[in-house]
């Protein structure tokens, strides 16, 4: 046999399959998929969730929609479309994280239950869990943290969900977070205690 053919043939032998890296990692990979409107918590309680899971030794990447959109999806508007694509671009990502056996914690509005089916089929039904982080227009204007609900007020900014583009609440989801009502604490307990019996190896 060519010496090149069997480097390749060694190669092919030698791939690790997800199970290998969830074994060395300890740990079942699932993309914890966080939907809400912009303000209602999503990355504060995934950024808490990260620190919780890796004090536990287990890994994951926290993936959210304002660092993708200067990165991977810095060429994509608000529009329907570009949203799609944003949304398929980032289940695409978090696909080769659970490949690689790692949890994925997604924070993007993903507005519509049709973007969220897209998401859900790329990454697989068994490895999508879906928390709805659900406060109300009025209870994240009212906080307005990045000040952009006053600027979408003003027609500054154009497809502003919750003002000026829809938000579709799930409509089955694993698991709901009212953050009008639950502090950040109580959110990320709620969440560890769903998901911490399905990452973790007995
Ligand atoms: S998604 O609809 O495509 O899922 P994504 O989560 O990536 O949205 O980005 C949302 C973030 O972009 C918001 O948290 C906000 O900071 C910012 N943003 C800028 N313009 C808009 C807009 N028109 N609608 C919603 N969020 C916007």
């Amino acid at each position: 046999m060519k010496e090149e053919k069997k480097n390749i043939f060694s190669v092919f032998d030698e791939i690790l399959k997800r199970e290998d890296k969830e074994r060395l990692l300890n740990q079942k990979a699932k993309a914890i998929w966080f939907t809400g409107i912009s303000g209602s918590g999503k990355t504060t309680i995934a950024k808490e969730i990260e620190h919780q899971l890796h004090s536990q030794g287990l890994l994951s990447q926290l993936l959210d929609g304002d660092n993708i959109r200067v990165g991977i999806s810095n060429n994509l508007s608000f529009s329907t479309k570009d949203r799609k694509e944003n949304i398929r671009r980032i289940a695409e990502v978090s696909k080769l994280f659970i490949n690689c056996g790692v949890i994925t914690l997604n924070c993007f509005i993903s507005p519509t239950i049709e973007i969220r089916k897209i998401a859900k089929d790329i990454i697989g039904e068994h490895d999508f869990i879906e928390v709805h982080v659900n406060a109300s227009v009025e209870t994240c204007e009212t906080r307005d943290v990045k000040g952009l609900y006053k600027k979408a007020r003003k027609g500054e900014i154009e497809n502003f969900t919750g003002i000026s583009a829809p938000f579709e609440d799930p409509e089955n989801p694993e698991l709901e977070i009212n953050t009008s009502e639950l502090s950040i604490n109580e959110s990320v307990n709620k969440v560890l205690k769903y998901i911490l019996p399905i990452i973790k190896n007995k």
